[in-house]
């Protein structure tokens, strides 16, 4: 397959483009297309065949459900039942934005889909491309990340044309992402209102919102039995070819350990590389090293993680040693990643 790649500009969206777009998701093609979060892989939410070829084209186990967006927030009564006033007041409060509503599904819901659960995940985007696409189409876009399986999730068309270029009907380019880390996901469908996936609205906020608030013990659970509730959260994730190692602890501690890694893996001739805060980075000069962005900048750091871990693999680092980054907002979901990118592979000096 011909992958057409269309250029837009967010800012004075072209509506030739999103017409064109529009045109092959109403067929049951798949377009892929910016969000505020992450680049989605979008079809027809409705039609079970663009479901299956969602999961066709990223390699995708079929038990993993996606994620259905709209246009409008009264949209949400017509796919969801049951709806908790919560689900209500957090829509006000984070919609149009990086926020995915678990609720009951409406039996009109495909369970291919979601992935033969009776629940569905919901998110109103805030990215204007993304609007006008799910409005001009008339539909409803099952969009998981436009990601290959298992890689880490596309902030910028070019990471997309990685994966995605011959899969799909569409690309449009609608330039880096905003965020870069996908959407808060929170299930309603419990007693009390649960973070499946952290990302840029943190537990803090939601509380806020709904009183009281919970992040799911499946996410920190070192306990093989305790699995995370999104089935997405159970899959090992982003994970770079090198083997990554967080190193955590006082700063001066965790800029000479590194560089004492470093140097033994330089020995032992391996390529090896090092991920660090801008206030950090100039501490590792003569070593391969990634700056992230400043902590002092956080939402920076969110934005270039996916970027980074891809490039290491372009330059086939075999050891990665990277600091923590557990900032104030966005830190709780920038760790949850790099987390899951180390296999958990963390050492405390
Ligand atoms: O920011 C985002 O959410 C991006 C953009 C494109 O909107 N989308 C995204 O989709 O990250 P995906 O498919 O890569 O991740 C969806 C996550 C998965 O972990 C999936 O298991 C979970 O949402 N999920 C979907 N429906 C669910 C449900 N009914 N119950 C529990 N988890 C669900
Ligand atoms: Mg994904």
């Amino acid at each position: 397959m011909i992958t057409e790649i269309l250029r837009i500009d967010p800012d004075d969206i072209d509506e030739s483009v999103i017409e064109r777009a529009a045109e092959y998701i109403k067929k049951g093609e798949l377009v892929a297309f910016p969000t505020e979060t992450v680049y989605g892989l979008g079809g027809d939410a409705m039609d079970p065949g663009a479901s299956k070829r969602i999961y066709a084209a990223k390699g995708r186990p079929s038990d993993n459900p996606l994620i259905i967006h709209i246009a409008e927030t009264d949209s949400l009564s017509e796919i969801g039942e049951d709806i908790p006033k919560a689900a209500y007041d957090l829509a006000e409060a984070f919609w149009p934005g990086p926020m995915t509503l678990i609720v009951k599904k409406k039996a009109i819901v495909p369970y291919e889909t979601t992935g033969g659960l009776d629940t569905v995940a919901v998110r109103l985007p805030s990215h204007p491309v993304a609007r006008a696409l799910i409005k001009k189409s008339e539909r409803f876009i099952a969009a998981p990340s436009a990601n290959t399986s298992g890689r880490p999730s596309p902030t910028k068309a070019s990471h997309v044309i990685e994966d995605m270029d011959g899969r799909i009907a569409c690309i449009i380019d609608g330039g880096a992402v905003d965020i870069g880390l996908e959407s808060t996901i929170i299930d309603l469908t419990e007693e009390v209102p649960t973070i499946l996936r952290p990302g840029a609205i943190n537990l803090a906020m939601v509380r806020e919102v709904t009183g009281e608030a919970a992040m799911d013990p499946g996410l920190k659970s070192e306990d093989e039995h305790i699995r995370p509730k999104a089935p997405g959260m159970r899959y090992r994730h982003y994970a770079p070819r090198g083997r990554l190692t967080i190193i955590e602890g006082d700063r001066q501690a965790v800029i000479s350990r590194i560089k004492d890694s470093c140097d033994e893996c330089k020995n032992a001739g391996q390529k090896v590389a090092v991920i660090a805060s801008s206030e950090t980075a100039k501490n590792y000069s003569g070593y391969r090293v990634f700056d992230i962005g400043a902590l002092s900048h956080e939402e920076e750091i969110a934005k270039n993680l996916y970027d980074i871990l891809r490039r290491l693999d372009e330059e086939d680092i075999e050891e990665i040693y990277s600091e923590s980054f557990n900032t104030p907002n966005v830190g709780t979901a920038i760790m949850n990643r790099l987390l899951k990118a180390a296999g958990h592979r963390v050492i405390s000096v």
